[in-house]
């Protein structure tokens, strides 16, 4: 399966990804594209010394958002790309794309959704909010894309104790070590070997 995968940061989504293929665990998978945000994501970086072909696709270069939809869209067709994933990507994808690649396209969350989600909530931000708010387990969800920010259905989801002296950073660099990077690459095999479906907007996974 080929996939494209969009980052906008530090890449450890993608880096995992890229391990996941070496071992043998993500078999078949290709990644065909990176395409990142902006150009100052190290996630380049780590595209370009596993020989993964890369391109920086910042909606602020296009004179417009359609236009800029439009040439991702046919980047996308370029590559041959099955499945789209979003892994630390801090844009909305266009309209297009996210029509063209309806039911393909995945997103990691780093909270556990329906908690911590939404506009403005990326990054750091949700570790923060967890933290204020008490709560005394957060993890990180797979799910799939739609038009609105972290609303299409569930995947996977994978959570972690808080604890008493957690920092948001402590809590973000343990969620991402033993969430994200655990169920990104398994949701990508699950759907890879055919056994993630949607049915009335839920979807149903068949664990390997
Ligand atoms: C990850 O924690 C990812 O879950 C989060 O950004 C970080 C990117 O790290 N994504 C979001 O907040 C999306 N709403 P990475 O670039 O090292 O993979």
């Amino acid at each position: 399966m080929k996939i494209a995968v969009f980052v906008s940061g530090g890449g450890t989504n993608l880096q995992a990804i890229i391990d996941n293929i070496s071992s043998g665990y993500l078999k078949g998978v290709e990644i065909v594209r990176v395409i990142a945000s902006n150009k100052d994501a190290y996630a380049l970086q780590r595209a370009a010394d596993n020989g993964i072909p890369a391109k920086v696709m910042s909606v602020r270069d296009y004179p417009s958002r359609n236009e800029w939809d439009e040439a991702v869209l046919s980047e996308l067709r370029e590559s041959g790309a099955e499945l789209i994933v979003l892994a630390g990507y801090l844009s909305l994808l266009g309209t297009m794309v996210v029509h063209e690649y309806s039911d393909r396209i995945i997103n990691i969350h780093p909270a556990l959704i329906p908690s911590f989600c939404g506009a403005g909530m990326y990054g750091i931000r949700p570790h923060e909010a967890a933290l204020k708010r008490g709560v005394k387990v957060s993890g990180a969800t797979v799910h799939f894309v739609n038009e609105n920010y972290d609303e299409g259905p569930i995947i996977l989801q994978k959570s972690v104790d808080v604890l008493p002296d957690d920092t948001p950073e402590s809590l973000q660099k343990r969620i991402m070590k033993e969430c994200e990077q655990v169920i990104l690459p398994r949701a990508i095999r699950l759907i890879a070997d055919g056994k993630v479906s949607i049915e009335n907007n839920i979807a149903k996974v068949k664990e390997d």
